[in-house]
């Protein structure tokens, strides 16, 4: 099955295309993109074969054609005439081989699956794209969002995912294990009077845990729910070894779970002879609970070589497992493409997806301080980058986030049609 991005940027022949590739029974349209910013998410996904597009969409140059061919997704391009010297100039700048003439959409779906054939599975090869694993019970993921010191963005990625999967109408559990710093109940505005994990910790150790798990965590809407994280710092030795495996494990039975984790991974032995926990165990119990870990890195220098060593470390840690990686906070004054961190990145890690979050300052300052998540300050570039994560790692909640976007833009139609 061949499976196609459209991104026809308002072109009138994006019907015709779509009639003509719905028509093709190895076919399939995952998804109608709104612009290059969500072609070039969508394509992070490592779901999509080939993208069907016009050469006019604003913003498409020859960087996002490259970031669409390290995914592995081949770019097919609907021009008017094939044979217009411009237009065959424009195609060759963008490396773009592949032109389908308008008046010849009948068959798209021929140019679709022959494209390029083998060419460029070799890159998805080499990132070693793997599906998701199923989770250990039934349908439910647990996702543990890790990085390196120096704050790059686990807590944004963490509530922004959770956040995420609950518009898409899944049960949700964002859990805050950070043993050094727990922010998830300050990023969303929530007034702890007594924090969540340290209730259920207790409860795990008491065995009443599944009996009274509802009864500590705290409902932000009707899919999403936070077990809110340390009050103080210091307050990490009252959660005992294997509590977190407890707390995540029964959470797996009820919701799709998000974790925001520490930063460090050593295993320090505790005090008192080993009776007392490590400092690190909560975040070291996430990793080893989830279904997939999620390394978030900061895209400046000092946060790059961070990333570089958290990765070799998780490596250690976890045997090799695949990590996804989402490099956060990147922007055009660093002077480096994707594919220059991608090169960097692949060299440290067995990576599984690469994802890059552009840096927002002023949508993450309006999530901030309005205590909301980020998704409901407004769609950007950076919400659509952390729906692509979701995507990827939740793919069978594509299909709710494409049915509410479509129900969106009927909805607005409506209103359009009424004024
Ligand atoms: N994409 C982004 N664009 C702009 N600012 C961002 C972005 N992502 C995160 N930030 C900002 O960076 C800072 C650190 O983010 P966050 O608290 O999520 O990091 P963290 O890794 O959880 O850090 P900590 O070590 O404190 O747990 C925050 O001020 C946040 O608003
Ligand atoms: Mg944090």
């Amino acid at each position: 099955m061949i499976c196609v991005l459209l991104l026809a940027s308002g072109a009138a022949w994006e019907s015709q295309a779509l009639e003509s590739l719905s028509g093709a029974p190895d076919v399939v349209v995952l998804k109608r993109c709104v612009d290059v910013d969500d072609l070039l998410a969508s394509a992070g996904t490592g779901q999509a074969h080939v993208v069907v597009l016009s050469l006019d969409a604003p913003g498409l140059d020859a960087s996002a054609v490259a970031h669409l061919r390290r995914h592995a997704v081949r770019p097919v391009a609907v021009v008017p005439d094939p044979a217009h010297g411009e237009t065959v100039a424009r195609a060759g700048r963008l490396d773009i081989a592949t032109l389908v003439p308008v008046a010849g959409l009948a068959s798209l779906a021929e140019a679709v699956t022959s494209v390029e054939d083998l060419g460029d599975t070799r890159i998805r090869d080499e990132l070693d794209v793997q599906p998701p694993e199923p989770s250990a019970s039934g349908t439910h993921r647990v996702v543990a969002v890790w990085g390196p010191a120096g704050a790059p963005g686990r807590t944004t990625v963490a509530t922004a995912v959770a956040a995420e999967l609950a518009r898409r109408r899944a049960s949700t559990l964002l859990v805050d294990a950070d043993p050094w710093a727990g922010s998830v109940s300050q990023h969303l505005g929530i007034l702890e009077e007594v924090s969540g994990v340290l209730s259920a910790a207790r409860l795990a150790g008491s065995g009443q845990l599944r009996e009274r798990f509802t009864s500590v965590r705290r409902a932000v809407d009707e899919h999403l729910s936070v077990l809110t994280g340390l009050p103080r710092a210091d307050r990490w030795v009252e959660v005992r070894a294997g509590a977190v495996t407890d707390i995540l494990e029964l959470a797996r039975e009820q919701a799709h779970v998000v974790v925001d984790t520490g930063f460090g991974l050593e295993q320090d032995r505790g005090s008192d002879f080993g009776a007392a926990p490590a400092r690190n165990t909560m975040t070291l119990e996430s990793l080893d609970v989830a279904d997939e870990v999620l390394v978030v890195g900061s895209a400046d220098p000092v946060g790059l070589s961070r990333l570089a060593r958290g990765l070799v470390e998780l490596r250690e840690l976890t045997g090799g497992l695949p990590v996804r990686v989402a490099v956060n906070r990147m922007r055009p004054t660093l002077g480096w493409s994707e594919k220059d961190i991608a090169g960097m990145v692949e060299g440290f890690a067995r990576i599984s997806g690469l994802h890059f979050l552009p840096d927002d300052r002023a949508a993450v300052d309006r999530a901030l301080v309005g205590g909301r998540s980020l998704l409901e300050v407004g769609e950007t570039a950076l919400t659509r980058g952390m729906a692509g994560l979701v995507d990827a790692m939740f793919p069978a909640t594509m299909a709710a986030a494409a049915d509410r976007r479509t129900g969106l833009r009927r909805r607005r139609a409506g209103r359009a049609r009424r004024r």
